[in-house]
């Protein structure tokens, strides 16, 4: 996949109207719907002054949540909105909806350096269906000289009208998230830095077989940790006791050991192992072999030894992909292992990509977000992207 995309640089946008495409997807308080984490906002805030800088109108677009039902009050995008408006030091016009009247009439009056947002994509069945008819409709919104850019790096895994779709009707480039999303993931992939080491971890072999079997063919070393080890541990002969384990992926696992071996890549296994007598924070914990978990523990983190070995795998490494926990970390007592990754990956002179998700919310509880080289703001994206999959959201781009 060409990851050389043109960006907002690459196009003229001034006295243009843009259709910007963002991952305004942010967590918010179940109760009061307050923003708990404005990062998204912040993240496609250089694209956005950007375009106001160089006199363009910003129509912006994104989903929020997984609405199923058309419009519902607790979706709608009206406090990012508010949020926009403080960080950008203006005021956001909100449309009350995506393509509808409202929407087009506030399109059609709006200015060079103003901002609309349309309401919640997903308010719009088409959407998620990348339905043509959709995605025209939001592309009419710019006028026949619009461009659309899209920087929801967190969305382009989805083929999506408003990710994907408006593509075929207007010009299509990346803003500058998208751009260093890309250059590092991209970079980290293909045309890495060597040695590359490729720490996995997280709860599920399940939900990483894309990544080991992409990774394999491009990485120098492979470290396993999190959840995921125990069904590796219980596939090569070990005890595992009540520790995760998907017994549908011991072959697997086992074949994966295998064709390590065979190509050549080094494919670390924990040694040692903190249990736990139960899954919680006041848990009686102790340190043992990893292939030797007492009936009655689960394994909750990887071991000092581990952790000596890990460390030292990181330390000369050219490049660092890490995507997944070495333990539960939101528990302090099962934190070290994963503390101890981040500090090592902290100190070495590798380029350190932190895919999305849990690994970026450990790097960043943990304090170490500042000393790595790109946290990836995409969970779901940046794990097809580690897949090699082709991914919709960047595909549709122009290419440089
Ligand atoms: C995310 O939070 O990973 C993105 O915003 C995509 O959201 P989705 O999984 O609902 O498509």
């Amino acid at each position: 996949m060409n990851y050389n995309k043109k960006t907002v640089k690459d196009v003229d946008v001034k006295g243009k109207k843009v259709l910007l495409r963002c991952d305004f997807n942010v967590p918010q308080d179940k109760v009061t719907g307050e923003i708990t984490s404005d990062k998204r906002i912040v993240a496609a805030l250089p694209t956005i002054q950007y375009l106001l800088d160089n006199g363009a109108a910003i129509i912006a677009c994104s989903h929020l949540g997984k609405p199923k039902n058309g419009p519902e009050a607790k979706f709608s995008l009206a406090p990012v909105a508010k949020r926009l408006g403080e960080l950008v030091g203006k005021e956001v016009i909100m449309a009350k909806d995506v393509a509808g009247e409202d929407a087009k009439a506030k399109a059609a009056a709006l200015k060079p350096g103003e901002i609309l947002l349309l309401e919640n994509t997903r308010f719009e069945k088409g959407e998620t269906k990348n339905d043509p008819a959709l995605a025209k409709a939001m592309a009419d919104l710019v006028g026949p000289d619009g461009i659309f850019v899209s920087d929801a790096f967190g969305s382009v895994h989805r083929a999506h009208a408003s990710t994907a779709g408006v593509a075929a009707y207007l010009p299509a480039v990346s803003g500058f998230l998208i751009k260093k999303e890309l250059d590092f993931l991209g970079g980290a992939i293909g045309n890495p830095k060597r040695p590359l080491v490729a720490i996995l971890g997280g709860a599920k072999v399940s939900s990483k077989i894309g990544v080991i079997n992409n990774l394999l063919e491009i990485a120098d070393t492979i470290i396993i940790g999190g959840g995921m080890s125990y069904t590796f541990s219980k596939a090569l002969g070990g005890t595992v006791g009540t520790s995760l384990l998907e017994e549908d992926w011991l072959d697997y696992s086992k074949e994966m050991v295998q064709k390590a071996k065979d190509k050549g890549v080094k494919f670390l296994l924990p040694v040692d192992t903190v249990v736990g007598d139960k899954f919680a924070a006041d848990a009686e914990s102790k340190v043992v072999k990893a292939s030797e978990i007492p009936d009655g523990w689960m394994g909750l983190d990887i071991g000092p030894e581990t952790v000596k070995l890990y460390c030292d795998a990181v330390a000369d490494a050219g490049t660092v992909i890490w995507n997944g926990p070495m333990g539960v970390f939101e528990f302090p007592r099962f934190a070290v292992g994963t503390k101890a990754v981040a500090e090592a990956l902290s100190k070495t002179s590798a380029v350190t990509v932190i895919g999305g998700g849990d690994s970026a919310a450990a790097v960043e509880q943990l304090g170490y977000a500042d000393k790595m080289s790109h946290i990836s703001t995409g969970g779901g994206a940046s794990l097809e992207f580690l897949e090699g999959k082709e991914l919709p959201g960047v595909a549709c781009l122009l290419d440089a």
